[in-house]
């Protein structure tokens, strides 16, 4: 496709939100077009499973429930919205993919890794990102900031989970060591954006120039 595909990953509380919307400034800053997603989410059908997701009196909920749901949220978000982006030629940033279910639901929940894999075939419509960023962060400090207005139903299941999402994600860097690149989220916001420039700087030079480095 034409476009750029871009995903950004993390434990909760790691503050790749944070550093998604200030890429996409930039980006558009530099007169790029630019699509900013989250998942699950960024359709309106995507957005209500995102409420069933992460509603914390949905308690009950299967793991494989969880997964489907994920994968559906994801598929309603590529065919609507991220192939048409592409396809016309935009970068498109999305807080979040299938290597979140890599994380969370593989190393997170424990579910087969195999079975995970062909679940994200089907809820990505085979589109993976082009590049990938992991905001690596102690689950200490991450879980607390994360956790400061209350708990969703994932941040609810505490430390040890975020110990082997974080683990998970170190593994799938490794296995992918050329799309998933690692940052160091520990530091200032200022910092880390620095650290996300120069981890970009072979797809976006721009970024460079922009920041004046
Ligand atoms: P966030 O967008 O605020 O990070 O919230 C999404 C939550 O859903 C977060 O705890 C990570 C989790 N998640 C999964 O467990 N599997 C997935 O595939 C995705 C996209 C998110």
């Amino acid at each position: 496709m034409a476009g750029l595909f871009i995903t950004f990953e993390g434990i909760d509380g790691c503050g790749k939100s944070t550093q998604a919307a200030r890429l996409v400034d930039a980006l558009r800053a530099a007169g790029f077009e630019v699509v900013s997603l989250r998942e699950p989410g960024g359709t309106a059908i995507s957005e209500k499973i995102r409420a069933l997701l992460l509603d914390p009196a949905n308690a009950e909920m299967a793991d494989e429930c969880e997964l489907l749901l994920y994968e559906a949220s994801r598929a309603q978000l590529v065919r609507q919205v991220l192939e048409p982006s592409l396809a016309r030629g935009a970068i498109v940033v999305c807080d979040r993919d299938d290597d979140s279910t890599y994380g969370y639901q593989h190393g997170g929940r424990g579910l087969d890794e195999d079975l995970i894999n062909t679940c994200n075939a089907l809820g990505s419509c085979g589109l993976d990102p082009d590049v990938t960023v992991i905001f690596d962060l102690a689950p200490e400090v991450a879980l607390s900031r994360a956790t400061k207005g209350g708990a969703d139903r994932l941040e609810g299941e505490g430390l040890a989970f975020q110990h082997r999402i974080r683990a998970a994600y170190q593994r799938l860097a490794e296995k992918e060591a050329t799309r998933v690149r690692v940052v160091d989220a520990d530091g200032g916001v200022d910092e880390v954006y620095a650290r996300l420039v120069a981890c970009l700087s072979d797809v976006l030079p721009q970024l460079r120039d922009g920041e004046g480095n």
